[in-house]
């Protein structure tokens, strides 16, 4: 089965990345050529959950490219406060609009919206499953800032287990020969297994570590991380991990001086302020980096009509349940049940987690 939506980065072929990320290069340095490219499109931006640089980026890629915006921010402020279903809600704006950008909370909730939409959904976010479009802005800002995507020492830093941005730089990075990470965590927020199983069949090569100053020197990329604290069960576990990195210029001293930082943003208090002037910090520039791989993305999936990208598998199951109580399907009762298989285990295609019989 065929779709024109992007859930996870995987979605693309290696080719239709490339071709993404070349040309966010072209659009940045021409951007007037591409002006008027999307002149009467309109782009929905449904988001559920906060956002800035998601949302802003979506919506001013939009009309950098010529397009206009609707939505919303706040899902209090539309019928989703009055109980409509996210069936129901994306069925009527694939109706308004010609592209869909949504951020859910709701593992999965991606794949869910895909199912009934006429035009394409980007994930912007699907709780801590899933933040394709954050990869694309991390690969385009690699590409540009180090001039290639292999070969790579990465360290990563911070909550790995809830990240999703981690996760999904992890399994695209892993495609590219010779990068190898360095996983710099608490044990309680060790990156999860089936990421570590992804890194396993790419043959690339990683640690688990704890201490960050420790395993700074080598690396080409340190990509720092906020704890999340939304995604903890208690406020006091949070508070047990939280500040136990911060990055400052006294770390900085042990790392390479064409060590690049980068960090998906918001920051709380993982890198000191003092950091930003350092000719190595990336992170904001990583954030207008985001925007034209946006607009690529945008142009392609609107633009291109053999855009297409191939669903994991499609096969329905019943009488089983997704063991994630914060997927989609167990909220959502109406889903279909849609599975693949890996290791000879049923895996829920919305939420990539595995399945049991009921
Ligand atoms: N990086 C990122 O997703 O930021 P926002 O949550 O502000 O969109």
């Amino acid at each position: 089965m065929k779709h024109r939506h992007v859930i996870d980065l995987e979605d693309l072929t290696f080719m239709q990345l490339q071709h993404t990320i070349e040309l966010a290069g072209k659009i940045k340095n021409d951007p007037e050529k591409y002006a008027h490219v999307c002149d009467g499109k309109i782009m929905a931006t449904l988001f559920y959950e906060p956002s800035t640089r998601t949302q802003m980026s979506f919506q001013t890629a939009m009309m950098r490219l010529g397009g206009k915006v609707i939505g919303f921010d706040n899902p209090q402020n539309s019928s989703v406060a009055k109980g409509e279903s996210l069936k129901d809600t994306i069925t009527v704006m694939s109706g308004y609009a010609d592209i869909i950008a949504m951020r859910n909370p709701v593992e999965g909730s991606a794949k869910a919206a895909s199912l009934y939409s006429s035009v394409p959904v980007i994930n912007a976010g699907d709780g801590g499953h899933l933040h394709p479009t954050q990869t694309l802005t991390d690969v385009v800002t690699l590409y540009n800032e180090k001039g290639r995507l292999n070969h790579l020492k990465i360290g990563l830093c911070g909550d790995l287990k809830n990240g999703r941005t981690v996760h999904s730089l992890v399994k695209t990075m892993s495609h590219f020969e010779g990068n190898s990470f360095v996983l710099i965590s608490t044990k309680e927020l060790k990156i999860p297994d089936y990421i570590k199983d992804i890194m396993d069949r790419s043959g690339c090569k990683y640690t688990e570590v704890f201490d960050l100053k420790e395993n700074i020197s080598d690396l080409d990329v340190l990509y720092m991380t906020r704890i999340q604290r939304e995604r903890f069960n208690s406020e006091e576990e949070y508070q047990a991990q939280k500040g136990t990195y911060i990055l400052d210029l006294e770390k900085l001293k042990y790392a390479k001086d064409n060590m690049i930082i980068l960090h998906p943003l918001p920051r709380v208090d993982e890198i000191a302020v003092e950091v930003d002037d350092d000719p190595r910090a990336c992170y904001f520039k990583q954030a207008v980096y985001g925007m034209y791989g946006r607009m690529a993305l945008i142009l392609l999936l609107l633009e291109d009509k053999d855009y297409f990208f191939h669903t994991k598998s499609g096969k329905l199951t019943t009488h089983s349940v997704c063991s994630n109580d914060r997927c989609v399907v167990n909220q959502e009762h109406y889903l279909p049940r849609y599975y693949y298989k890996k290791n000879g285990k049923k895996i829920c295609e919305y939420c990539d987690h595995e399945i049991r019989n009921s």
